[in-house]
Protein backbone atom coordinates (compact mmCIF):
# COMPACT_ATOMS: atom_id res chain seq x y z
CA UNK A 1 0.00 0.00 0.00
CA UNK A 2 1.41 3.27 -1.22
CA UNK A 3 0.86 6.43 0.50
CA UNK A 4 -0.02 9.49 -1.96
CA UNK A 5 2.74 11.89 -1.92
CA UNK A 6 1.04 14.80 -1.31
CA UNK A 7 0.18 13.48 2.34
CA UNK A 8 1.87 15.95 4.50
CA UNK A 9 -0.72 16.25 7.42
CA UNK A 10 -3.40 14.52 9.03
CA UNK A 11 -5.95 16.27 6.95
CA UNK A 12 -4.77 14.55 3.79
CA UNK A 13 -4.93 11.19 5.23
CA UNK A 14 -8.59 12.11 5.82
CA UNK A 15 -9.17 13.44 1.93
CA UNK A 16 -7.44 10.32 0.67
CA UNK A 17 -9.59 7.86 3.05
CA UNK A 18 -12.88 9.92 2.15
CA UNK A 19 -12.05 9.33 -1.27
CA UNK A 20 -11.22 5.45 -0.91
CA UNK A 21 -13.42 4.09 1.72
CA UNK A 22 -16.59 2.36 1.01
CA UNK A 23 -19.66 4.88 2.14
CA UNK A 24 -20.81 2.63 4.52
CA UNK A 25 -17.37 2.23 6.16
CA UNK A 26 -16.44 6.61 5.98
CA UNK A 27 -20.26 6.47 7.39
CA UNK A 28 -19.03 4.73 10.65
CA UNK A 29 -15.54 6.53 10.48
CA UNK A 30 -15.96 10.00 10.07
CA UNK A 31 -19.40 9.85 11.22
CA UNK A 32 -20.55 12.47 14.09
CA UNK A 33 -23.69 12.32 16.05
CA UNK A 34 -26.75 13.91 14.93
CA UNK A 35 -26.26 16.91 13.06
CA UNK A 36 -22.62 16.93 13.92
CA UNK A 37 -22.33 20.12 16.07
CA UNK A 38 -19.86 18.81 18.62
CA UNK A 39 -17.80 17.30 16.06
CA UNK A 40 -17.24 20.67 14.44
CA UNK A 41 -17.18 22.64 17.40
CA UNK A 42 -13.83 20.72 18.49
CA UNK A 43 -12.35 21.58 15.72
CA UNK A 44 -13.69 25.34 15.75
CA UNK A 45 -12.71 25.37 18.96
CA UNK A 46 -8.78 25.06 18.53
CA UNK A 47 -8.78 26.62 15.42
CA UNK A 48 -10.20 29.73 17.19
CA UNK A 49 -7.12 29.93 19.86
CA UNK A 50 -3.90 31.91 18.86
CA UNK A 51 -0.91 31.60 20.33
CA UNK A 52 1.78 33.41 21.52
CA UNK A 53 5.57 33.39 21.23
CA UNK A 54 8.45 34.33 23.28
CA UNK A 55 11.38 34.69 20.69
CA UNK A 56 15.24 33.85 21.71
CA UNK A 57 14.54 31.10 23.93
CA UNK A 58 17.23 28.99 25.14
CA UNK A 59 16.04 25.83 23.41
CA UNK A 60 19.13 23.59 23.85
CA UNK A 61 18.08 20.01 25.07
CA UNK A 62 14.51 20.09 24.64
CA UNK A 63 12.15 18.03 24.83
CA UNK A 64 8.60 16.60 24.56
CA UNK A 65 9.01 13.73 27.01
CA UNK A 66 6.77 13.14 29.47
CA UNK A 67 6.24 10.31 32.51
CA UNK A 68 2.62 9.39 32.95
CA UNK A 69 1.45 6.42 35.80
CA UNK A 70 5.42 5.97 36.04
CA UNK A 71 5.76 5.06 31.85
CA UNK A 72 8.13 6.98 30.14
CA UNK A 73 6.52 8.42 26.57
CA UNK A 74 8.27 10.67 24.26
CA UNK A 75 5.44 12.70 23.25
CA UNK A 76 2.36 13.05 25.01
CA UNK A 77 0.23 11.59 22.14
CA UNK A 78 -1.75 8.55 22.81
CA UNK A 79 -3.87 6.26 20.16
CA UNK A 80 -7.28 6.57 21.11
CA UNK A 81 -9.55 3.48 21.24
CA UNK A 82 -11.43 2.72 18.42
CA UNK A 83 -13.34 -0.06 17.29
CA UNK A 84 -12.94 -2.41 14.67
CA UNK A 85 -9.51 -1.73 12.94
CA UNK A 86 -10.55 -4.58 9.98
CA UNK A 87 -12.90 -2.75 8.98
CA UNK A 88 -10.52 -0.01 7.19
CA UNK A 89 -7.48 -2.81 6.72
CA UNK A 90 -6.61 -6.21 6.71
CA UNK A 91 -4.25 -6.45 9.47
CA UNK A 92 -6.25 -4.49 11.74
CA UNK A 93 -5.05 -3.78 15.02
CA UNK A 94 -1.94 -5.88 14.29
CA UNK A 95 -1.06 -2.97 12.16
CA UNK A 96 -2.09 0.12 14.35
CA UNK A 97 0.23 -1.69 17.07
CA UNK A 98 3.00 -2.07 15.27
CA UNK A 99 3.10 1.56 14.06
CA UNK A 100 2.31 2.19 17.85
CA UNK A 101 5.95 0.23 18.41
CA UNK A 102 7.99 1.91 15.70
CA UNK A 103 6.59 5.57 16.76
CA UNK A 104 7.08 4.72 20.75
CA UNK A 105 3.38 5.82 21.01
CA UNK A 106 1.00 4.30 23.35
CA UNK A 107 -2.00 2.75 22.01
CA UNK A 108 -5.17 2.27 24.08
CA UNK A 109 -7.07 -0.90 22.57
CA UNK A 110 -10.81 -1.14 22.36
CA UNK A 111 -12.71 -3.49 23.52
CA UNK A 112 -14.34 -3.60 21.15
CA UNK A 113 -11.07 -4.75 18.85
CA UNK A 114 -11.61 -6.78 15.94
CA UNK A 115 -8.60 -8.54 17.02
CA UNK A 116 -8.32 -10.53 20.75
CA UNK A 117 -6.59 -7.98 23.18
CA UNK A 118 -4.26 -11.19 23.18
CA UNK A 119 -3.25 -11.10 19.85
CA UNK A 120 -3.05 -7.56 19.67
CA UNK A 121 -0.35 -7.39 22.66
CA UNK A 122 1.46 -10.76 21.57
CA UNK A 123 3.95 -9.09 19.59
CA UNK A 124 5.38 -7.22 22.45
CA UNK A 125 7.46 -3.88 22.06
CA UNK A 126 4.33 -1.31 22.30
CA UNK A 127 2.88 0.48 25.54
CA UNK A 128 -0.75 -0.96 25.75
CA UNK A 129 -3.58 -0.06 27.53
CA UNK A 130 -6.59 -1.14 27.46
CA UNK A 131 -10.16 0.32 27.09
CA UNK A 132 -13.94 -1.43 28.42
CA UNK A 133 -17.41 -0.56 28.89
CA UNK A 134 -18.36 -2.07 32.15
CA UNK A 135 -20.30 -5.20 31.18
CA UNK A 136 -24.35 -5.70 32.82
CA UNK A 137 -22.55 -8.71 34.65
CA UNK A 138 -19.51 -8.33 36.71
CA UNK A 139 -17.84 -11.17 36.38
CA UNK A 140 -17.66 -10.45 32.68
CA UNK A 141 -15.98 -7.28 33.20
CA UNK A 142 -13.79 -8.77 35.66
CA UNK A 143 -12.85 -11.90 33.58
CA UNK A 144 -11.50 -8.23 31.05
CA UNK A 145 -9.81 -6.64 33.33
CA UNK A 146 -7.43 -10.23 34.14
CA UNK A 147 -7.01 -10.81 30.70
CA UNK A 148 -5.96 -7.40 30.16
CA UNK A 149 -3.39 -7.80 33.20
CA UNK A 150 -1.86 -11.15 32.18
CA UNK A 151 -1.67 -9.87 28.92
CA UNK A 152 0.54 -7.00 29.58
CA UNK A 153 -2.06 -4.08 29.40
CA UNK A 154 -0.54 -1.40 31.58
CA UNK A 155 -3.78 1.00 32.70
CA UNK A 156 -7.27 0.41 32.37
CA UNK A 157 -9.25 3.07 30.84
CA UNK A 158 -13.26 2.59 31.08
CA UNK A 159 -15.34 4.56 28.44
CA UNK A 160 -18.72 5.68 30.61
CA UNK A 161 -20.20 8.79 27.95
CA UNK A 162 -21.94 5.64 25.79
CA UNK A 163 -24.57 4.15 27.74
CA UNK A 164 -26.43 4.03 24.78
CA UNK A 165 -25.43 4.55 21.47
CA UNK A 166 -25.76 8.23 20.09
CA UNK A 167 -28.08 9.02 17.24
CA UNK A 168 -25.99 8.86 14.27
CA UNK A 169 -27.34 9.76 10.93
CA UNK A 170 -24.36 10.21 9.06
CA UNK A 171 -23.90 6.60 9.37
CA UNK A 172 -27.43 5.64 8.80
CA UNK A 173 -27.79 7.12 5.70
CA UNK A 174 -24.88 5.89 4.31
CA UNK A 175 -26.31 2.13 5.54
CA UNK A 176 -23.48 0.99 7.37
CA UNK A 177 -23.48 -2.69 8.52
CA UNK A 178 -20.46 -4.86 9.77
CA UNK A 179 -19.16 -7.05 7.65
CA UNK A 180 -19.08 -10.80 8.45
CA UNK A 181 -15.56 -10.86 8.83
CA UNK A 182 -15.48 -8.36 11.38
CA UNK A 183 -16.46 -8.55 14.75
CA UNK A 184 -16.05 -7.58 18.62
CA UNK A 185 -14.15 -11.11 19.28
CA UNK A 186 -13.42 -9.83 22.81
CA UNK A 187 -16.90 -10.07 23.54
CA UNK A 188 -17.07 -13.20 22.01
CA UNK A 189 -18.27 -15.60 25.09
CA UNK A 190 -20.12 -13.06 26.84
CA UNK A 191 -23.74 -13.05 27.07
CA UNK A 192 -25.89 -10.57 24.70
CA UNK A 193 -27.82 -8.24 26.90
CA UNK A 194 -31.67 -9.04 27.72
CA UNK A 195 -34.02 -9.02 24.71
CA UNK A 196 -35.96 -5.87 25.85
CA UNK A 197 -39.44 -7.46 25.55
CA UNK A 198 -43.25 -5.85 26.10
CA UNK A 199 -44.32 -2.68 26.24
CA UNK A 200 -42.17 0.62 26.83
CA UNK A 201 -38.85 2.42 25.77
CA UNK A 202 -36.34 0.29 24.19
CA UNK A 203 -33.93 2.64 25.92
CA UNK A 204 -34.67 3.43 29.29
CA UNK A 205 -36.56 -0.12 29.79
CA UNK A 206 -33.57 -1.96 27.63
CA UNK A 207 -29.32 -1.03 28.06
CA UNK A 208 -30.14 1.64 30.38
CA UNK A 209 -31.18 -1.42 33.21
CA UNK A 210 -28.14 -2.08 32.59
CA UNK A 211 -25.71 0.34 32.00
CA UNK A 212 -23.12 1.30 34.95
CA UNK A 213 -22.90 3.20 37.88
CA UNK A 214 -20.86 4.64 40.11
CA UNK A 215 -20.70 2.02 42.65
CA UNK A 216 -19.61 -0.08 39.77
CA UNK A 217 -16.32 2.28 39.45
CA UNK A 218 -15.91 1.92 42.91
CA UNK A 219 -16.29 -1.77 42.85
CA UNK A 220 -13.92 -1.52 39.83
CA UNK A 221 -11.15 0.28 41.85
CA UNK A 222 -11.21 -2.57 44.39
CA UNK A 223 -10.70 -5.01 41.42
CA UNK A 224 -7.21 -4.19 39.96
CA UNK A 225 -4.12 -2.51 41.07
CA UNK A 226 -3.36 -1.12 37.21
CA UNK A 227 -3.57 2.52 36.85
CA UNK A 228 -7.62 3.28 36.17
CA UNK A 229 -8.82 6.28 33.58
CA UNK A 230 -12.70 7.55 33.31
CA UNK A 231 -12.63 8.76 29.79
CA UNK A 232 -16.05 10.67 28.50
CA UNK A 233 -15.98 12.93 31.33
CA UNK A 234 -17.09 16.78 30.33
CA UNK A 235 -18.23 17.64 34.12
CA UNK A 236 -16.23 18.72 36.71
CA UNK A 237 -18.29 17.48 39.16
CA UNK A 238 -17.64 14.16 37.45
CA UNK A 239 -14.00 14.62 37.54
CA UNK A 240 -14.18 15.33 40.95
CA UNK A 241 -16.03 12.08 42.13
CA UNK A 242 -14.17 10.06 40.49
CA UNK A 243 -10.82 11.14 42.35
CA UNK A 244 -12.72 10.68 45.29
CA UNK A 245 -13.24 7.07 44.55
CA UNK A 246 -9.47 7.09 43.79
CA UNK A 247 -9.33 6.97 40.12
CA UNK A 248 -5.69 7.72 38.57
CA UNK A 249 -6.65 9.64 35.23
CA UNK A 250 -9.27 11.52 33.90
CA UNK A 251 -9.94 11.85 29.98
CA UNK A 252 -11.85 14.68 28.92
CA UNK A 253 -14.11 13.67 25.96
CA UNK A 254 -16.99 13.92 24.05
CA UNK A 255 -16.23 10.48 21.87
CA UNK A 256 -15.29 12.84 18.95
CA UNK A 257 -19.06 13.93 18.64
CA UNK A 258 -19.93 10.50 18.03
CA UNK A 259 -22.20 10.38 21.27
CA UNK A 260 -24.69 13.14 22.28
CA UNK A 261 -24.14 16.46 19.50
CA UNK A 262 -24.37 19.80 21.51
CA UNK A 263 -22.28 18.76 24.04
CA UNK A 264 -19.36 21.30 24.05
CA UNK A 265 -16.25 21.09 22.35
CA UNK A 266 -13.15 19.16 24.78
CA UNK A 267 -11.09 22.19 24.67
CA UNK A 268 -13.58 24.28 25.98
CA UNK A 269 -14.33 21.74 28.63
CA UNK A 270 -11.04 21.20 29.45
CA UNK A 271 -10.07 24.22 32.09
CA UNK A 272 -12.74 23.46 34.35
CA UNK A 273 -12.12 20.38 35.09
CA UNK A 274 -7.93 21.44 35.32
CA UNK A 275 -8.98 23.80 37.82
CA UNK A 276 -11.38 21.55 39.78
CA UNK A 277 -8.55 18.67 39.46
CA UNK A 278 -5.65 21.45 40.81
CA UNK A 279 -3.19 18.51 39.45
CA UNK A 280 -4.59 15.74 42.04
CA UNK A 281 -4.42 13.22 38.83
CA UNK A 282 -3.29 13.89 35.01
CA UNK A 283 -5.87 15.15 32.60
CA UNK A 284 -5.91 14.08 29.09
CA UNK A 285 -7.80 15.17 26.20
CA UNK A 286 -9.06 13.93 22.89
CA UNK A 287 -11.44 15.05 19.96
CA UNK A 288 -10.34 16.90 17.23
CA UNK A 289 -6.31 16.83 17.71
CA UNK A 290 -5.17 17.20 14.17
CA UNK A 291 -1.92 19.18 14.19
CA UNK A 292 0.57 20.09 16.83
CA UNK A 293 -0.59 23.24 17.46
CA UNK A 294 -3.82 22.08 18.62
CA UNK A 295 -1.44 19.74 21.32
CA UNK A 296 0.29 23.32 22.64
CA UNK A 297 -3.53 24.89 23.35
CA UNK A 298 -4.69 21.57 25.07
CA UNK A 299 -1.66 21.53 27.56
CA UNK A 300 -1.87 24.78 27.84
CA UNK A 301 -5.04 24.58 29.39
CA UNK A 302 -4.30 21.83 31.17
CA UNK A 303 -4.62 18.47 30.03
CA UNK A 304 -0.95 16.56 30.11
CA UNK A 305 -1.35 14.69 26.99
CA UNK A 306 -3.66 13.92 24.27
CA UNK A 307 -5.31 11.24 21.84
CA UNK A 308 -5.90 10.79 18.75
CA UNK A 309 -9.08 8.65 17.31
CA UNK A 310 -10.12 9.78 13.52
CA UNK A 311 -6.85 9.87 12.38
CA UNK A 312 -5.20 6.89 13.13
CA UNK A 313 -8.30 5.12 10.98
CA UNK A 314 -7.81 7.40 8.04
CA UNK A 315 -4.42 6.48 8.24
CA UNK A 316 -4.57 2.66 8.32
CA UNK A 317 -7.01 3.11 5.79
CA UNK A 318 -4.78 4.80 3.24
CA UNK A 319 -1.35 3.14 4.27
CA UNK A 320 -1.68 0.06 6.63
CA UNK A 321 1.14 0.00 8.59
CA UNK A 322 3.41 2.58 7.52
CA UNK A 323 0.47 4.95 6.78
CA UNK A 324 -0.44 5.20 10.97
CA UNK A 325 3.38 5.42 11.90
CA UNK A 326 3.49 8.21 9.19
CA UNK A 327 0.85 10.18 10.72
CA UNK A 328 2.21 9.50 14.20
CA UNK A 329 5.42 11.07 12.54
CA UNK A 330 3.95 14.03 11.72
CA UNK A 331 2.38 14.59 14.88
CA UNK A 332 4.95 14.42 16.50
CA UNK A 333 6.78 16.26 14.51
CA UNK A 334 4.10 19.57 14.56
CA UNK A 335 4.49 19.66 17.95
CA UNK A 336 8.37 19.77 18.53
CA UNK A 337 8.00 22.62 15.47
CA UNK A 338 5.20 24.36 17.88
CA UNK A 339 7.55 23.88 21.08
CA UNK A 340 10.36 25.19 19.09
CA UNK A 341 8.26 28.89 17.51
CA UNK A 342 6.48 29.40 20.70
CA UNK A 343 9.96 29.35 22.82
CA UNK A 344 8.82 26.47 24.85
CA UNK A 345 11.39 24.26 25.61
CA UNK A 346 9.47 21.40 27.42
CA UNK A 347 6.21 20.56 28.13
CA UNK A 348 6.04 21.67 31.84
CA UNK A 349 6.90 25.61 29.99
CA UNK A 350 3.68 25.12 28.56
CA UNK A 351 0.96 27.45 30.39
CA UNK A 352 -1.69 29.23 29.26
CA UNK A 353 0.55 32.17 28.78
CA UNK A 354 1.53 30.76 25.16
CA UNK A 355 -2.16 31.63 24.31
CA UNK A 356 -2.96 35.08 22.92
CA UNK A 357 -5.59 36.83 25.25
CA UNK A 358 -7.43 39.15 22.87
C1 LIG B 1 -14.72 4.79 14.36
C2 LIG B 1 -14.57 5.12 15.82
C3 LIG B 1 -14.74 4.11 16.75
C4 LIG B 1 -14.61 4.40 18.12
N1 LIG B 1 -14.69 3.37 19.02
C5 LIG B 1 -14.51 3.64 20.34
C6 LIG B 1 -14.50 2.58 21.29
O1 LIG B 1 -14.63 1.40 20.96
N2 LIG B 1 -14.34 2.92 22.60
C7 LIG B 1 -14.17 4.22 23.02
O2 LIG B 1 -14.02 4.48 24.22
N3 LIG B 1 -14.13 5.23 22.13
C8 LIG B 1 -14.30 4.98 20.82
N4 LIG B 1 -14.23 6.01 19.91
C9 LIG B 1 -13.94 7.39 20.38
C10 LIG B 1 -12.43 7.65 20.43
O3 LIG B 1 -11.81 6.91 21.46
C11 LIG B 1 -12.12 9.13 20.70
O4 LIG B 1 -12.80 9.56 21.86
C12 LIG B 1 -12.43 10.06 19.55
O5 LIG B 1 -12.28 9.43 18.31
C13 LIG B 1 -11.52 11.28 19.64
O6 LIG B 1 -11.82 12.23 18.67
P1 LIG B 1 -11.04 12.32 17.26
O7 LIG B 1 -11.55 11.16 16.45
O8 LIG B 1 -11.48 13.65 16.73
O9 LIG B 1 -9.56 12.24 17.51
C14 LIG B 1 -14.35 5.73 18.53
C15 LIG B 1 -14.17 6.73 17.58
C16 LIG B 1 -14.26 6.44 16.22
C17 LIG B 1 -14.02 7.54 15.22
Amino acid sequence: MIVPEDTVSLADYERHFRARAAPGVAGYVTGPAADGLTQRANRAAFDRLRLMPRSLVDMRGASAALSLFGQDMPYPILIAPTAYHRLVHAQGERATVEAARLTRTPMVVSQQASLSLEEVAAPGGACLWFQLYLRPRRDETLALVRRAEAAGYRALVVTVDAPVTGIRNVEQRAGFVLPPHVSAVNMADMIATEPVTGAGSPVFRGMLDHAARWEDIAWLREQTRLPLLLKGILNPDDADEAVGLGVDGILVSNHGGRTLDTLPATIEALPAIARRLRGRVPVLLDGGIRRGTDIVKALALGARAVLVGQPVLHALGVGGMVGVAHMLTILQTELEVAMALTGRPRLADIDETVLFAT
